[in-house]
């Protein structure tokens, strides 16, 4: 019998999918990581199981206790999924700009969820900063810390990567993929370097983020901005000291877009915006190496989240960014 222990046993072993289109077109094996299968229905699912593992471990959250988090939503999901399987609490400070559908989602699943402004990290009233001071202020309740806390990246070390290495063989010349706490970069790349120190290890980065020019040139330099939720970010987390970056690719939006309505129509893969930029940047790097490599890269989460925005008419064309 192959039967999965509820919720949290459920996390993980996602298959690894061939992009066909993008194969075909580019020569090259052009894979995804499907973790839009999670059951919590993103990559986050992993993380926020070892954050909250991770603690229960140290002792620091108690039966009936409260895990607070500033997430741009999908962790904030995950923790809510496995805060009600475990019988914990689960308090989320969200930016108002995430769509409406995580808000909403977060609600129905039973957290307490806070909006807040979205402004930069450097101000004290960023929506992380603001959800370590309220775990600090409450009783019985821990802050997962998404950003800084190595139990996200060890979650990525010990099951993606680990998977992404069988799954293939060990046959891989990329691995590619957005960052946005760095957890599931950091933790793979970290594993397959381990295995085979060849594999070129490359951040994808939208528009409006600083880890390109870090690669490129170690100083954090941000321009323009992108509608893509979940990636990017200005600062080198905790979770993204020390690990392997070769080289690094900026995708924009355009080309994000033009990416993600190609899986929808071609692939059948209706995808969120942060996997057009992995995705972008996968085809990017087989265009650049030619026919004949091996490319793996993640499909963070499905499309349903983002129906009033990516999969929205009236507000592509209002942003410049109706496909062709
Ligand atoms: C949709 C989406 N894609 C990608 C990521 C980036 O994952 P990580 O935090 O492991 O860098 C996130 C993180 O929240 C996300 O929500």
């Amino acid at each position: 019998m192959d039967i999965k222990n509820g919720f949290v046993a459920t996390v993980g072993n996602t298959p690894l999918i061939r992009l066909n289109s993008f194969s075909d077109e580019t020569g090259c094996e052009i894979l995804g990581k499907a973790e839009f299968l999670n059951p919590g229905g993103s990559v986050k699912d992993r993380a926020a199981l070892y954050m909250i593992q991770d603690a229960e471990q140290k002792g620091l959250l108690q039966p009936g206790g409260t895990v607070v988090e500033g997430t741009a939503g999908n962790t904030g999901i995950g923790l809510a999924h496995i805060c009600n399987a475990k019988g914990y609490k689960c308090l989320i400070v969200i930016p108002e700009t995430q769509s409406p559908e995580k808000i909403e989602l977060l609600r129905t699943l039973g957290a307490e969820v806070r909006t807040v402004p979205a402004v930069p990290y450097k101000d004290p009233n960023n929506y992380v900063k603001l959800s370590g001071r309220i775990a600090q202020e409450m009783d019985n309740a821990i802050w997962a810390n998404q950003f800084d806390n190595l139990a996200n990246r060890n979650a990525h070390y010990e099951t993606t990567g680990l998977e992404i290495w069988q799954q293939t063989d060990g046959n891989i010349d990329v691995w590619v993929t957005a960052t946005g706490t760095g957890g599931t970069y950091a933790g793979v790349a970290l594993l397959l370097k381990e295995k085979n120190p060849s594999i070129q290890c490359v951040v994808a980065d939208p528009m409006g983020s600083g880890l390109y020019s870090y690669v490129k040139t170690g100083e954090i330099q941000i321009e323009g901005s992108s509608m893509t939720e979940g990636i990017g970010n200005s600062r080198i987390t905790a979770n993204m000291e020390g690990v392997p970056l070769d080289d690094a690719i900026q995708i924009d939006d355009k080309e994000c877009v033009r990416v993600i309505y190609q899986l929808l129509q071609q692939d059948g893969l209706f995808m969120g915006g942060s996997v057009g930029i992995n995705v972008g940047a996968a085809y990017a790097m087989a265009k650049k190496l030619g026919p004949g490599h091996t490319i793996v890269t993640v499909l963070c989460d499905g499309g349903t989240r983002y129906q009033s925005k990516l999969f929205n008419r009236a507000w592509l064309a209002a942003k410049g960014l109706l496909p062709d």
